[in-house]
């Protein structure tokens, strides 16, 4: 029978408080939709189809990006067919990439290197199927792409061009060195970097005589940034629908908004330690510790009663495989000392929710989440995970 109250859930469990949710996504969509572009939700955060659909009910949107064929297989059997696969794509992926477009699947596939859109390109001939394709740019040195200054750019953009069987679509970014900036002017100028960049790089290519579409670009903070999206065709953002403790840390959002949080049980007490035990360990917040390089290091998590109000100062300062410990954040003294532990807050049995680092990978330790309304169990929602 579906559980109708969050004590009728077993422990842990994820939950997903829908005001949260739907506040989250509606703010992006009317700043996306007033800066005149469109959105293309980026789903690895959540893998839900039902979480997609609402993003896409809120207006404003274009296709999906997936990060993985999985992810592409699931949401196509779902009914999504403009999907962009936004990790650069290898020749052990062409055979799947080619089955999804022959099952009628608008897949666009990613690249960085010459020699990769010539392997596409030599696969593409021999099957005689056509692959669009984005050329992936480095707008902040933060991982993958070509410089938007470089040579290579455009010798990438030849090949794809002259070749029979493969199609330049045009450009995308992703500048996740926005996860390093602390300060609105921060983000705000990576995010202007990250539009320009990719701007000048199409530019390039045109002058050249080769079409080029597409201009993608997006993450988080630089998607709350941004003031002016012109000549920009779509903007990719993923764990704004959540949220979580990065963000936070960030000042991307308020601990407020973050809707995601893992439900766990008080199963024992430390006295003498002046801990904690609940059954919430890193199977089930993972092992992500984004916030550990912040000013505020939040652990595992913060904790919060039942209904999701947050405990000042309480926090899993460390986890085992099923354990979660839960401490007092040590005191801003010479020595150190934590506050004492609020013993006559929990019973054994109670149940805390826990607030993640980050939300994509706390996620992806499950298979279905649950949508809530404070104490009521409104849906589950399946997600998928694996390659
Ligand atoms: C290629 C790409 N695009 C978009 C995003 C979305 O970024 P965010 O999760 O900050 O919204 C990511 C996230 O890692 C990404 O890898």
């Amino acid at each position: 029978m579906q559980a109708t109250k969050l004590k009728d859930l077993h422990t842990p469990c994820l939950l997903i408080e829908q005001s949260k949710l739907k506040q989250n996504i509606s703010y992006l969509s009317e700043h996306i939709g007033a800066l005149g572009c469109v959105i293309r939700p980026h789903v690895k955060t959540h893998k839900s189809v039902d979480i997609t659909q609402l993003i896409v009910d809120a207006g404003n949107t274009q296709g999906i990006t997936v990060s993985t064929l999985k992810e592409a297989k699931h949401f196509f059997a779902a009914g999504y067919t403009d999907i962009l696969y936004a990790v650069g794509i290898v020749p052990n992926k062409f055979a799947a990439v080619q089955s999804l477009m022959e099952q009628g699947c608008k897949i666009t596939v990613i690249l960085d290197s010459l020699e990769l859109a010539k392997l596409l390109g030599e696969y593409a001939d021999t099957q005689q199927v056509v692959f669009n394709v984005l050329i992936e740019l480095d707008v902040d040195k933060h991982r993958a792409g070509v410089n938007p200054h470089s040579q290579t750019l455009l010798d990438i953009a030849y090949a794809l061009h002259h070749q029979s069987y493969t199609q330049l679509q045009g450009v995308m970014t992703h500048a996740g060195g926005s996860y390093e900036c602390f300060e609105k002017s921060s983000q705000l100028a990576l995010a202007r970097q990250e539009r320009d960049l990719s701007l000048l790089a199409a530019e390039r290519i045109r002058a050249e005589g080769i079409a080029c579409k597409t201009v993608s670009i997006g993450s988080t903070p630089t998607a709350f940034a941004i003031d002016d999206l012109s000549g920009i065709t779509e903007v990719r953002a993923g764990v704004y629908v959540l949220f979580d403790l990065v963000m936070s840390g960030l000042g991307v959002c308020k601990i407020d908004d973050i809707a995601i949080s893992v439900m766990g049980s008080i199963i024992g007490f430390q006295k003498e330690k002046q801990m904690a035990l609940c059954d919430a360990g890193w199977m089930a917040m993972s092992r992500d510790r984004g916030t550990a390089g912040h000013k505020i290091d939040q652990g595992y998590g913060l904790i919060c009663d039942k209904n999701g109000a947050l405990i000042a100062n309480m926090l899993m300062t460390s986890a085992n495989q099923e354990h979660g410990i839960i401490s007092m954040r040590k005191a801003n003294t010479q020595r150190g000392k934590s506050t004492d532990f609020p013993f006559a807050l929990f019973s054994i049995g109670d149940l805390i929710r826990i607030l993640p680092n980050h939300a994509c990978a706390t996620a992806a330790q499950y298979n279905h989440f649950y949508l809530v309304d404070g104490d009521k169990v409104i849906k589950t929602l399946p997600s998928i995970s694996g390659w």
